[in-house]
This record gives C-alpha cells, sequence and structure tokens, in this order.
C-alpha cells in the first residue's frame, strides 16, 4: 500500500503489512485515494520554500490528523536557500578573442511530455553558487576528487589558479568538488554529467528509457556545510535574532558553480588541447579526446569559456511536519521516523518514493492506534522540508530540540528515497542494528524476479554480500546525504537507511540516471523503476517494521556485540593503513596498541552486557528500563563534545561523512584524517604527533563507551 499518489496506480487495494506480532489487513479507501490523487505528490514542483511546498505540508498534516496521530503540527525555521535569477538566466558561453559568446549552453531542460505548461519548474542550477561572470582557460579535472586533483598539481604539473575548471558529476558528493576547485585556485566550476556516469549501456534516455537526455541536467547544492544545517545559524535554530550575515555563512561557496548536460559539455570539451588525458580513468563516454588543457586547442585557441552565474540568496521560510504518537509505557523515549519532502522538480523518485512510505507508515500505526493499540515508546514522525538545501529543516529542529533528543531518542529512521535502482536492498546503519536489520529482513517477503516464496535477506544476501563475511549481507556505514546526518554524527542517536539499489557489480553509473533532473517524474518510477509497487512496498515494510520493533519491544532491539565486531574490522583497518609507514611508527612511537585494547575491552563489555541481559527480570520496569538505558546511551557513549577536528558538528568518533567525499561514511575519522596524505606534510613529527593524539581520543572514547555497558553497580 504505497500511499496517496501511487494509490491509484495500485492494482490490488489491499496490501498486507505483516508486523512482527501483530497482523494489520490495511484496506486503502478507494474515495480518498482518487481525492488525493488528483492533486498528487508530484504532479507540480515542491521546491523548499515555495507555496506549493506549503500546500504539500499542510496536506501531510492534514492527512496525518486523518489517520489518527495524537498530533500534526508544522515547524518553521527561516534560514538561507538560494535560487536562479529569473531575469538573468545563468548559463556559460564559449567566447572570442573579441568577447563574442559564439555558443550558450541552454538555459532549461526540454521538459517531458505532459509537463509541458508547468510552471515554476526552475532551471537546473547549483544552489549557494556565488554570483559572477569568470572568464578563463578551460581545465578538465576529471570527477575533481583530491586524487584528480593531485594528480593535476602534482604529476602533470597543472596549475588550476585562475582557470575554469570542468568536473563530472559523480563518484563523490559535488560540494566536495568545489570545495577541491576553490583549493586549486580556480575561479569557476562547471559540473557536468558524462554519458559514461549517467548512461547505463542499451538503455534509452528518457523517455524511451530511464537514461540521462543529453539535454538533462543535475541540480544540486553546493555547500560544505560538515553538518552545520542552516549556513547563517551555525548550531542554533534559525529562529529569533541570531544570524550570521549573508557573505559570513557556513560552507557557501566563493566561486561561481554552474551545471550543463551532456550535449552543452561535449561542445566545450571538444576544442581542448594541452595535455592528453593521464590514462583511461579520465575518459569519459563523449566523443571527444578529453585532453586536460588549460584552454582549447587549433582554430578555437583563442577563445575562452565565460559564465555567468546570477543565483542569489535569500532568507526563507521553510515547514517541518512533525507527527506525534504517543507511547502508552514510556512516553519519554522516542523513535523518530524522519525524510524530507521538498523535491528539485517533481522528485519522482527523491523524494517521493520515500515521502509515500512515510504516508504508509503512519498510515498503518494510525489504524492499529484507532484498534487500540499504543507503542510502547513515543513515534515521532517527520516530514522534513529543505534538505535539498543542505538537510536544513532536519538539523535546524534537531538543534532547537538537542536537549529532549539527547536525553530520550533511542533511533532515528530515515525515510528519503525507497528506490535507487531496482536489484537488490542497500542497508546503511549503525551496527547497533545490524542484528535487527537481518532478523526483520527474514521476515519479508523478497519482491525480487525469480525469488518467490524467499525472504528478502536470502535475495539480499545472494545478490550481495558482504565483502568481509559472505555469510551475511553486506550493510554500509553511515556517512551523510540524507537528513540523519544531525541525529547521527552530531547527536549520537543510533539511525539506520534502506532503500532498494542498482546491482553494484555490473552498474558503473553514479546515482540513478535522470537524479535531481526534470525527468524524475511519477512515470519514471511507474515504467522502469518499479511497475508494480513491489520494492517500495517492501521499504515500506522493513522501514515501518524497524521502527515498530524500536517502539514497541520491552527490550530495545540493539546488539551491542555487533559494535564489537565492527570496532575490531576499523582498529584493524586503520592499523593496515597506518603500517604503510613502518618507519615513521617507529621513530615517533606510534602505537595503536590503546586503541587495540580498548576495542578488546568494548567487546567484552557488550558480552558481558548481553549475558545480563538474557537473565535481566522482564517483570521488573526499573531493571529493565536501567539496561534499556544503556542500550540507547550506547551511540551517545562514542560522541565528543568536541567534535572532529575543524568539524565541530560532527562529533561520532567512529564514523563521520567521509573529508574527501561527503556521501561516504569514514571509520575512525579523526585517525583517518590526520594520516590522509601525511608523506607531504612538512613537519613530521607535528604530522605523527597529531595521528597519536587521535589514536587517543579514540581509545578514550571507545573504553568510555565501553565503561557505560558495564553492571552499574
Ligand atoms: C549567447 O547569449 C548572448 C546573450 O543573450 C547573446 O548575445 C549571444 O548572441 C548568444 N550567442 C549565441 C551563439 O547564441
Ligand atoms: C498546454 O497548453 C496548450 C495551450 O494552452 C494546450 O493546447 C495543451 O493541450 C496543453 N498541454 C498540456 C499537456 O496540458
Ligand atoms: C599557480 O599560478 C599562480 C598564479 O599564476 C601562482 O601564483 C602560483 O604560484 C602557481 N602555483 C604553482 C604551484 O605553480
Ligand atoms: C575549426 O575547425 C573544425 C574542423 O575543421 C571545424 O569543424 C570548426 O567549425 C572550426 N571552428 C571554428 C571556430 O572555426
Ligand atoms: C510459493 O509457495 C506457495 C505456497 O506454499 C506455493 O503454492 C507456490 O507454488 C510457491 N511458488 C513458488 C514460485 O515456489
Ligand atoms: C562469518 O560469520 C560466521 C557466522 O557468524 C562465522 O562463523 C564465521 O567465522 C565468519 N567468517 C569470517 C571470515 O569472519
Ligand atoms: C529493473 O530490472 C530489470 C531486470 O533486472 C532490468 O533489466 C532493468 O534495467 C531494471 N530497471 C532499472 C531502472 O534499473
Ligand atoms: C534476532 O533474532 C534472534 C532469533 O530469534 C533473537 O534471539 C534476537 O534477540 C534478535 N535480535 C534482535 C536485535 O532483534
Ligand atoms: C582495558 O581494560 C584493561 C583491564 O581492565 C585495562 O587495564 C586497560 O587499560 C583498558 N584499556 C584501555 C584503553 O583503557
Ligand atoms: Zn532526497
Amino acid at each position: 500500500m504505497l500511499s496517496y499518489i501511487y494509490f491509484c496506480f495500485l492494482h490490488t487495494a489491499n496490501i498486507l503489512l505483516c508486523w512482527a506480532k501483530k497482523k494489520v489487513q490495511l484496506t486503502y479507501l478507494k474515495a480518498s485515494g482518487k481525492i488525493l490523487c488528483s492533486d498528487s505528490f508530484t504532479k507540480l514542483p515542491h521546491l523548499a520554500g515555495t507555496e506549493q511546498n506549503l500546500l504539500l505540508a499542510k496536506k501531510i498534516q492534514g492527512q496525518w490528523k486523518e489517520f489518527g496521530l495524537d498530533s500534526a503540527e508544522l515547524v518553521n525555521y527561516d534560514v538561507l536557500l538560494s535560487y536562479p535569477n529569473e531575469k538573468q538566466p545563468n548559463y556559460i558561453s564559449v567566447i572570442d578573442d573579441q568577447g563574442n559568446e559564439v555558443f550558450n549552453t541552454s538555459l532549461f531542460e526540454p521538459p517531458p511530455q505532459g509537463y509541458e505548461n508547468i510552471t515554476d519548474i526552475l532551471p537546473p542550477y547549483n544552489a549557494f553558487s556565488a554570483q559572477g561572470v569568470p572568464e578563463a582557460d578551460l581545465v578538465y579535472v576529471n570527477y575533481g576528487r583530491t586524487e584528480d586533483f593531485f594528480k593535476l598539481e602534482r604529476e602533470m604539473g597543472i596549475n588550476c589558479t585562475g582557470k575554469i575548471v570542468i568536473a563530472r558529476y559523480g563518484k563523490i558528493f559535488r560540494g566536495n568538488k568545489v570545495k577541491n576547485a576553490i583549493l586549486a585556485g580556480a575561479q569557476g566550476i562547471i559540473l557536468y554529467s558524462d554519458p559514461a556516469d549517467y548512461c547505463a549501456p542499451g538503455v534509452d534516455a528518457y523517455p524511451g528509457g530511464w537514461n540521462l537526455p543529453g539535454g538533462g541536467v543535475q541540480r544540486g547544492n553546493v555547500l560544505n556545510l560538515n553538518g552545520a544545517g542552516d549556513p547563517l545559524t551555525p548550531g542554533y535554530p534559525a529562529k529569533g535574532e541570531y544570524r550570521f550575515c549573508t557573505n559570513e555563512g557556513v560552507g557557501i561557496p566563493k566561486i561561481p558553480v554552474h551545471p550543463i548536460g551532456y550535449h552543452d559539455a561535449e561542445v566545450l570539451l571538444r576544442a581542448m588541447g594541452g595535455l592528453a588525458a593521464p590514462d583511461s580513468s579520465w575518459k569519459g563516454g563523449l566523443s571527444v579526446p578529453y585532453n586536460i588543457g588549460p584552454g582549447f586547442t587549433g582554430n578555437s585557441s583563442t577563445r575562452k569559456v565565460r559564465m555567468h552565474v546570477q543565483t542569489s540568496n535569500k532568507i526563507t521560510r521553510i515547514y517541518n511536519v512533525i507527527g506525534i504518537l504517543r507511547g502508552a509505557l514510556e512516553p519519554d523515549r522516542y523513535i523518530i521516523l524522519g525524510g524530507h519532502r521538498d523535491s528539485w522538480v517533481f522528485g519522482g523518485i527523491d523524494p517521493t518514493t520515500g515521502a509515500a512510505v512515510l504516508q504508509e507508515i503512519v498510515r498503518s500505526f494510525g489504524k492499529m492506534k484507532m484498534e487500540g493499540w499504543r507503542p510502547r515508546r513515543t513515534i515521532i514522525f517527520a516530514s522534513w522540508d529543505a534538505e535539498e538545501f543542505g538537510l536544513l529543516g532536519s538539523t535546524e529542529w534537531a538543534e532547537e530540540n538537542s536537549k529532549v533528543l539527547q536525553e530520550r531518542a533511542v533511533a532515528y529512521i530515515n525515510t528519503d528515497s525507497s528506490i535507487e535502482g531496482n536489484y537488490t536492498l542497500r542497508v546503511d546503519c549503525t551496527p547497533l542494528l545490524y542484528k535487527l536489520v537481518y532478523n526483520l529482513t527474514k521476515e519479508i517477503l523478497s519482491p525480487d524476479e525469480g525469488y518467490e516464496n524467499k525472504s528478502l535477506y536470502e535475495s539480499w544476501l545472494e545478490k550481495d554480500p558482504a565483502p568481509e563475511n559472505n555469510t551475511y549481507p553486506r550493510i554500509n556505514k553511515l556517512g551523510s546525504g540524507s537528513d540523519f546526518e544531525a541525529y547521527f554524527q552530531r547527536l549520537g542517536i543510533a539511525s539506520g537507511r534502506a532503500r532498494y539499489t542498482k546491482n553494484r557489480k555490473a552498474d558503473k553509473f553514479s546515482n540513478y540516471p535522470v537524479y535531481h533532473t526534470v525527468y524524475e517524474t511519477f512515470e519514471l518510477v511507474e515504467k522502469f523503476y518499479d511497475p508494480t509497487f513491489k520494492k517500495q512496498l517492501t521499504i515500506a515494510q522493513l522501514r515501518g517494521k524497524l521502527v515498530y520493533e524500536l517502539a514497541d519491544s520491552q527490550v530495545i532491539p540493539f546488539d551491542s556485540r555487533d559494535y564489537g565486531e565492527a570496532l575490531k574490522g576499523y582498529s584493524n583497518r586503520i592499523y593496515k593503513l597506518a603500517k604503510k609507514h613502518e618507519e615513521q611508527l617507529k621513530l615517533y612511537k606510534v602505537s595503536f596498541d590503546p586503541l587495540f585494547s580498548a576495542v578488546v575491552n568494548f567487546s567484552k563489555a557488550a558480552a558481558a552486557f548481553h549475558r545480563r541481559l538474557e537473565q535481566v527480570d522482564k517483570k521488573d520496569p526499573v531493571a529493565v528500563r536501567i539496561m534499556n538505558d544503556q542500550l540507547m546511551l550506547t551511540e551517545r557513549a562514542f560522541t565528543d563534545p568536541l567534535g572532529l577536528p575543524g568539524r565541530k558538528f560532527y562529533r561520532h568518533v567512529i564514523f563521520a561523512p567521509s573529508s574527501h567525499n561527503k556521501y561516504a561514511g569514514e571509520s575512525f575519522p579523526g585517525i583517518y584524517d590526520a594520516m590522509f596524505d601525511i608523506e607531504s606534510k612538512a613537519d613530521q613529527r607535528e604530522a605523527w604527533e597529531e595521528v597519536k593524539r587521535q589514536i587517543s581520543i579514540a581509545a578514550f572514547t571507545v573504553q568510555a563507551a565501553a565503561e557505560t555497558l558495564k553492571e552499574v553497580a
């Protein structure tokens, strides 16, 4: 039962959401389905800060009340958003030696069929770009990763200072590309989607298939917030008077950034001269040489590139919808299910395949409540705003409620897009949730063809076994890139996310091809990703069951022994990286022994904890609550109030978004970053002293977490 927008496309009106303890038959009301279909979630753009997105918030609020939640409120903040200038569109030109613009990139994406008359489709842009009209020679920087710039600067002798660089989208978060370009001295950066990264072989471009058309362009913000939320109010909710000036905002790039599609990129790249691509990993799928530059060659050699970016930042009101289902026995313990509502355009996949799942889950819980049930603990449902502008709605709410959340939050489950492919399950979560995820996926039927009557666990295990132990399916570390960030990386609340994904071995494209373009429509999902809605239903079941078990089990279903195992793996891995510098380790007396010792101590404490847990008197509410509090606070114990070096809002010592790619998770990030590229640091002694400090912080934190699991007295 996949929510309103999807309802009228479902073949069946009855779908069984099978909870572990109760089986609830959810019957969809046709009449309301029709009404809601008529102005569905994906018919119009729902950009943050617009009237349409406020209307959708109100609609969701109304539905949540109708479903029976105890309350559903809109909570607003005034945050910095960024929009293109309607009168002065953004574009990029090739200019001749007289300064004439002899080629201009397109100003908009051709809208998909049936959406031609819709106004309020913003043209592709990179939110929070600086304004400017820089002119320079172009340099091709591959994906704009740290290693790409190392190659250019250290091996090829290319100096990007004063140049405009062009990077292909993919592999890493776009904001990291922009940061790298700024560090390299570029005065502008163009981001483009290469067919090698945004087209699957043998698939047609949308609408014939699900590949990116040549005129399609990925939107997206280019902030480097490092978890700050609203750029003008880091650390505090964007309410009241505390606010930086716009030009002091956190993470806002100082150079113009603009995205283009591959038809336009081909024209820019065609005449590039200078050095040849260093190897095939620098070549994409266009029929251009992929020369590095700087500048053009042949009869184009006097030409340059000019960027026109007139995007401006604007303080704008955004709205979260917060729904509450009060807990019967432990109302002061919270499980949060949150996902964003705002979209770049129609949001066909991102976020509506997740926002629809949120609606279904609220409906299910509402139905159970109306039948007389209440969860043991309180469930908070959240429809976040302005995720696309830097996780703003979720972070501001986390900031406003940080004290309460730190005392009372048990877990946060994210409900952004539920599909990015149709191959198998993808889960990123805290090790505390591994067992629960494995257990629950064994109770859900696989939606995959050829796996009839098999569990989701079985198809997942077969299609994506864990690299470290192929008797389990893979579970990834949490990085960032969605609204769980403030809850996990800043507040230390156990978190997880789950979605359907592509085949990581066979599919070489990034994201999904039409990600953040105007072609992310309802029809895209219906025709190509999930025609039966089974994949989305499966994800609704998994996310719903996670919330249900976390909210209703007498003992919080966390297993801290898996944290011990994970820590063992992470400490071995970081030591292996360090051992590449064996001589320095000896010379500067760098030892990982304290970390290994703390990890052993944590594992022992976890094992002892779970032995005691098995014997706890379940009829003694205080005894159970004591152990539940230890479980709830295990994740919190891994946070350091001072945060990671230079990233004070990333306070988890075990995990952080990678400093080189916000999307990816890094383990022992403090140690990892201290050792990164350490051989090029001028003062080796000081560099290794920092590694030692970071090892000691990690060891202390793991040991301190172990102490919290020990018997209370
Ligand atoms: C590019 O746009 C500029 C400004 O509108 C215009 O003057 C110029 O003629 C255009 N060039 C081409 C090739 O269309
Ligand atoms: C768009 O508007 C034109 C002119 O009003 C109309 O002929 C056409 O049918 C409309 N298209 C759609 C898809 O609504
Ligand atoms: C790069 O060029 C800039 C300006 O032309 C210059 O100041 C800088 O020293 C150069 N960097 C390197 C590494 O050569
Ligand atoms: C440069 O030469 C190529 C190949 O001969 C031709 O296709 C192109 O139009 C020329 N460009 C200019 C600016 O004259
Ligand atoms: C699935 O199980 C049902 C009932 O046990 C059985 O009738 C059906 O044939 C099975 N389908 C497949 C594909 O194994
Ligand atoms: C994988 O997990 C199984 C079950 O927990 C265990 O018996 C086995 O030793 C593990 N294998 C490896 C290589 O760690
Ligand atoms: C969906 O699955 C089919 C069968 O595996 C595959 O051919 C197709 O490419 C998938 N669609 C998408 C959008 O990934
Ligand atoms: C997972 O299932 C096993 C077997 O039923 C059970 O013993 C264990 O407590 C469950 N763990 C969690 C965290 O749900
Ligand atoms: C681990 O526990 C042992 C025994 O209690 C203790 O001696 C050691 O200091 C602990 N390790 C750390 C890093 O605190
Ligand atoms: Zn999203």
